[in-house]
């Protein structure tokens, strides 16, 4: 847990600084308004979570191990745009980090990184990167952002924002703390074909009636469709299933998909007007992992269910940007 780090965080109620206690940081509190923030297993909390929307995140990164660093480095340069290792000695927001597969893998190559999130999932956030001191990780709200604005060389966002009530509003919080020059790189999921889009709003509505015990026990039978040939290149085309080929990383992609509260669907043009009103002149469009002729037809035509919408883009030097 890094104090230097600390100064980049504000007061959630006030916006006031604040001052670390302890070493390692045990506490911090508003120089404003008086405030005070725990510590706890390794997270510095600036907001709860208890019984909020986010709930099922927390059970999910707490309880799958995801991260696989080989994989997370390569899924990290396709939906950022930049190398982990091009991110040593630079400031960095990971936005709505979960369990911190990617945090850690941008403190590893000697970032400074803040990674935030609303759920209980920083607890895991914060065992993978405590043996970087060069991170530091929060629990916060990205809808009130307590973080120091246009301070940072890269912000990035994987997969979060359209789990918000409010991705726009969340869009703009996390595109303000990029500096002038600096990197903002957002993923989020692709709108689908109207059909794919209706099947699949029925089947989250049910999930979400669900235990999430019993819903986890679905998500492994859908693990169990994921592993059989043929079946599972075509019928996720309908009803979405993970088919990637690690068994905890198919059930913890099932209940990704099916368990959260929010999951809006976006398209190219409406993430490029974004990034625009924000202030950041020439998004670029990144590529899917994924390639090939028939794959990229279908991806353009919305057709691959959990596909990605994703941009990164400088942002403008000048006084309006
Ligand atoms: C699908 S996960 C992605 C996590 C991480 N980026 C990754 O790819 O491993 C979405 C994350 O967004 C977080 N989230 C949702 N709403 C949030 C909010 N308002 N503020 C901060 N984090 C939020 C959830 O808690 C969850 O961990």
């Amino acid at each position: 847990m890094n104090s230097p780090l600390l100064e980049l965080l504000r007061c959630p109620r006030c916006r006031g600084t604040l001052a670390g206690t302890g070493l390692p940081l045990a506490r911090a509190s508003c120089s404003c308004c008086g405030k005070e923030f725990q510590v706890a297993r390794g997270a510095l909390r600036l907001a709860g979570s208890a019984g909020d929307y986010t709930e099922s995140f927390g059970r999910q990164w707490n309880r799958y191990d995801v991260a696989r660093p080989a994989e997370d480095d390569a899924v990290f340069r396709v939906k950022t745009g930049v190398t982990a290792d091009s991110l040593a000695g630079k400031l960095v927001l990971d936005a709505g980090c979960g369990g911190g597969r990617y945090a850690r893998l941008a403190a590893q190559a000697g970032a400074r990184v803040i990674g935030v999130d609303l759920s209980t999932a920083v607890e895991k956030a914060a065992t993978l990167c405590a043996p970087y001191p060069n991170s530091l990780i929060a629990q916060a709200d990205l809808l009130n952002l307590p973080v120091e604005e246009r301070v940072f060389d890269m912000v990035y966002s994987i997969g979060v924002l359209h789990h918000t009530p409010a991705p726009r509003v969340a869009f703009s919080q996390v595109a303000r703390c990029v500096r002038p020059g600096g990197r903002l790189s957002v993923w989020l999921y692709r709108q689908n074909t109207p059909p794919q889009e209706w099947i699949n709003s029925a089947l989250r509505a049910l999930a979400g009636r669900l235990s999430p015990r019993l819903l986890e026990n679905l998500c492994a039978g859908l693990g169990l469709v994921g592993s059989v040939p043929v079946i599972n290149r075509t019928l996720n085309k309908v009803v979405n299933f993970s088919n990637h080929p690690d068994w905890t990383l198919r059930v913890c992609d099932n209940f990704d998909w099916y368990a959260p509260a929010y999951q809006s669907h976006h398209t190219v043009e409406e993430l490029k007007r974004w990034f625009h009103e924000e202030g950041f002149a020439d998004p670029v469009e990144l590529a899917p992992e994924k390639s090939g002729p028939v794959y990229d037809w279908a991806h353009r035509h919305g057709l691959i269910i959990g596909g990605g919408v994703n941009l990164t883009a400088l942002r403008g030097t000048t006084a309006h940007a």
